[in-house]
């Protein structure tokens, strides 16, 4: 195949390059310069693939008739009741997390069609005895181990699937490019050239993608511009828990989430989420809050965890897991000058548990009671929950979805919730569970510890 002509690109003032720079000449910034396709654009340059026709937007059917529903309860309510034929899903993870897995359980109970997955990270071997263990069958998947887009797309066209699953989008190669597989221009020039067909072809395709360590997607952003559907796989591997969440989704809801447990034979969905976070304290130790906390639209209790301790050494460490470490510190400055909580010369390390990271700022309350609990090594009832997001003045503000809050924490069987005294008061009528309405982080104290 004929290579395109390229050129190297600064990413920050545009100035182009026949050869790769460390240093832009023009605007002086490092590592910026990025090979890029010049010229032409590669739209027309699939084979086989006919352009589209203009059609009248009243004659365009409308999407949720054609919704595939699957098999799987979280990944269907995360992607918005089911998958949107033609839809392109980025679906991103660390190393390890268990992407593979969920992807080829999705083409295993694939309802009844054909699922073309092509693997460019394991042999065919490997995902027969991955599939052997997930004790799930499906006679209508076809393997294809493969990183050439051009032949990816050749086989696309003959196999003609009714899924397809890229693994991973990184291992794709152009022969159009130079450059290796895994460097930005390449993974543009895939990700473009099988959205395209996906497209024209009206299959829907998950791309699978790596994270780099700090949790970007390894590849330009402009990956996320190109899909409709971006999902990031998360947890903890030393966990048994996974979660999914979408931050892009052009047919649903954004912000949604669903649980997994990893177990030997592969992914469960996880029915009951709120139990599974909570630990039971029944011994009444110090320094555990209950949060009632919103993940997108599913509401769900979640345990903080704090542990205040006097500071071994001269700096107290502050450290958090699950959760913002600036937040924390935040918080803890709330604390210091607005409760005369003195907590500068403590180590302070919080704890979300369940290895997951969540999103909603409702939770600050929990933390902060959470915090003043193991300060002052008084138990919080473990049938108390909490829902507030704190400010710099320490006002404790109203959070959204209280009604669905509260009848999560009424069904786990919690007896109090402390919410902002600024929430609606006709929201919170009629309700079986004691409400505790606060106006300042310092009243928390009144309320718990005196
Ligand atoms: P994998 O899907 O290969 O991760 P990724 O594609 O995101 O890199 O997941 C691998 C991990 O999952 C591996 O450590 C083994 C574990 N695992 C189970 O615990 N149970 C199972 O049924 C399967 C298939 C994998
Ligand atoms: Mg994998």
């Amino acid at each position: 195949m004929a290579k395109l002509k390229t050129a190297y690109v600064c990413s920050s003032c545009g100035n182009q390059s026949a050869k790769w720079l460390g240093k832009c000449p023009q605007c002086g910034e490092w590592n910026t310069f990025n090979e890029e396709v010049t010229g032409n654009s590669q739209q027309s340059h699939i084979p086989g693939i006919a352009s589209v026709a203009p059609t009248l937007l009243h004659e365009i059917a409308p999407l949720d008739k054609e919704r595939i529903v699957l098999k799987d309860s979280e990944l269907n309510r995360v992607l918005g009741d089911g998958l949107v034929p033609g839809s392109v899903i980025l679906f991103t993870g660390e190393p390890g997390i268990g992407k593979s897995t969920l992807m080829l359980q999705i083409a295993l109970q694939f309802p009844g069609k054909k699922v073309l997955y092509v693997s460019g990270e394991e042999s065919p071997q490997q995902i027969k005895s991955r599939a052997d263990r997930l004790k799930k069958a499906n006679e209508n998947i076809y393997i294809l181990p493969e990183t050439n887009v051009e032949a990816i797309i050749e086989h696309i066209q003959k196999t003609d699937p009714d899924l397809l699953i890229i693994d991973s989008i990184q291992t794709l190669q152009s022969s159009k490019l130079d450059s290796a597989p895994g460097t930005i221009s390449q993974i543009r020039e895939c990700a473009n050239d099988i959205t395209l067909v996906a497209k024209r072809k009206s299959i829907p395709t998950f791309l699978i993608g790596h994270i780099t360590k700090d949790g970007q997607i390894a590849g330009p952003k402009v990956l996320e511009h190109m899909v409709d559907v971006v999902l990031a796989f998360e947890g903890d591997r030393n966990h048994i828990y996974r979660i999914i969440r979408s931050s892009k989704n052009r047919f649903g809801p954004s912000n949604e989430m669903g649980i997994y447990q990893m177990e030997e034979n592969g992914l469960k969905v996880v029915e009951n989420p709120s139990s599974i976070l909570l630990s039971h304290n029944e011994e009444n130790l110090s320094g555990i809050a209950i949060s009632a906390s919103m993940e997108g639209i599913r509401p769900l209790l979640i345990e903080t965890q704090a542990l205040v301790s006097t500071a071994a050494y001269g700096t107290p460490q502050r450290s958090a897991t699950g959760f913002d470490t600036k937040r924390l510190n935040m918080l803890l400055a709330v604390l210091e000058k607005r409760c005369g909580f003195k907590i500068q010369l403590k180590d302070v390390f919080l704890n979300i548990t369940g290895g997951i990271k969540p999103e909603d700022t409702g939770i600050d309350l929990s933390i902060v009671a959470a915090i003043l609990s193991s300060g002052i090594d008084i138990a919080i009832p473990s049938t108390y929950c909490f829902a507030g997001e704190i400010g710099l003045s320490g006002e404790i503000r109203a959070v959204r979805s209280v009604a669905a809050r509260i009848k999560e924490a009424e069904k786990m069987g919690f007896t109090t919730i402390f919410l902002s005294k600024y929430n609606d008061e006709d929201s919170l009528k009629g309700k079986k569970i004691k409400i505790v309405r606060l106006a300042k982080a310092q009243d928390l104290v009144t309320h718990l510890f005196r």
